[in-house]
């Protein structure tokens, strides 16, 4: 596509976020539909996502003052009007032809913070440059997929620093993609026309064939899987703050401290990597206490309600990112449907905040939520 997003409508009676994904499968062919919707195995992390938001409870208090109480927090030396970022998935334009320009724009016009998937399926100086000059966005971060070649990931790099990318997000979950059962199923693959642009020109891993007995795995894609040593080397490259996206163990988190990342992720990768581990929310606050406030810590997975940001918050993130609900807003109404899906979360965040009498999200802490001992 060239020039602004189209304008679409939101369709009627979606009000929810879920009301967007119910909307989106009606939109999306059983081909997007499965890669978008669809996580690993079983999808019991999937699921596990969004049943740990829901069985934290709030602990509400009257009579607070909340006049003049807002969403702004503090981010990486930048204050946001609200926590809630885009979190980077691949493959926008199999939603809807505008693609990721769409949601951008809409973060854009939300203050909403973007991380751009390295597999975008459009360029990423296309889309710093369309987003880089709007007044009152959020910032734009490149999350970088590492590859086989050390001068391709070099490239990428500097090419994230000389568009005017912010930070970069280094996921550290996805050395290989899961099982991903529900789209072997449904036979994905992508459209033709649509790819990982941000890739073209990498070279063929030039790796020796593989002997009998060999693992196409071990022997074959992970021999380039990045290691710690690999975020050093990234930290050598770039003067970018650097966030690690995908951490779920306090020791990684610890060992993220150690090495002088900007900042983590707490990620399942949305169910999608590896199945039957434990809910973001459910290991949250043990990260928080193993980073100890030496860095900022983000979070996503399953966050699907103002009330989700507002226990995510009170768990001790730093902000939260939303991933499979922009893009069905995004399938349903374009950058239309985007804006909407983050206007309804921070407003419902909003509602939450004053019911509870939290007046700012600096005062969200352990004790807006319900101690069932
Ligand atoms: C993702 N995610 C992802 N993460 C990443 O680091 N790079 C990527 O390219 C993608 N691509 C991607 C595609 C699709 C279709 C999905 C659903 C997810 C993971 C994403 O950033 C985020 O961690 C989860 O989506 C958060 O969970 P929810 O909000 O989808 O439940
Ligand atoms: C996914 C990859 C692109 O989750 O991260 O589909």
């Amino acid at each position: 596509m060239s020039g602004a997003p189209s304008v679409s409508q939101i369709p009627p009676g979606v009000v929810t976020l879920e009301d967007h994904a119910v909307h989106a499968q009606t939109r999306l062919d059983a081909n997007a539909w499965a890669y978008f919707s669809g996580g690993a195995g079983d999808e019991l992390s999937v699921r596990a996502n969004r049943s740990a938001w829901d069985a934290q409870l709030l602990q509400p208090r009257v009579l607070q003052p909340v006049a003049g109480g807002h969403t702004r927090i503090e981010l990486l030396g930048r204050t946001l009007a609200h926590p809630i970022l885009l979190a980077p998935v691949a493959y926008q334009r199999m939603a809807h032809p505008d693609g990721e320009l769409a949601s951008a724009y809409a973060a854009a016009a939300l203050g909403a913070g973007m991380v751009l998937s390295t597999q975008s399926s459009i360029a990423m100086e296309t889309i710093a440059t369309t987003v880089l000059s709007e007044s009152g966005r959020g910032p734009l971060w490149f999350q970088l997929y590492l590859q086989h070649d050390k001068g391709f990931n070099r490239e990428l790099v500097q090419r994230a620093e000389r568009a005017g990318f912010e930070a970069l997000v280094l996921t550290v979950d996805a050395p290989t993609q899961g099982a991903r059962d529900r789209e072997r199923r449904a036979g994905f693959r992508l459209p033709a026309g649509i790819s990982a642009v941000n890739l073209a020109g990498l070279p063929a891993a030039n790796d020796p064939a593989l002997q009998a007995g060999q693992s196409a795995l071990f022997d074959g894609l992970l021999s380039h899987a990045p290691t710690w040593d690999d975020v050093a080397w990234l930290q050598a490259q770039t003067r970018l703050p650097i966030l690690l996206k995908g951490i779920m163990h306090p020791d990684d988190a610890r060992q993220a401290v150690a090495t002088g990342v900007a900042g983590i992720v707490v990620s399942n990768h949305g169910g999608r990597t590896l199945d039957t581990v434990p809910a973001t929310a459910t290991v949250l606050p043990r990260i928080v206490q193993a980073v100890d406030g030496r860095l900022p810590v983000l979070v996503d997975g399953g966050i699907r309600r103002g009330t989700d940001v507002l226990k995510a918050m009170a768990l001790g993130a730093s902000a939260v990112m939303v991933g499979r609900p922009y893009v069905y807003g995004l399938a349903n109404a374009g950058a239309v449907g985007v804006a909407h899906v983050l206007r309804l979360l921070r407003d419902e965040l909003e509602i939450a905040m004053a019911l509870c009498g939290c007046a700012n999200l600096a005062q969200a802490s352990p004790a807006l939520l319900f101690d069932p001992g």
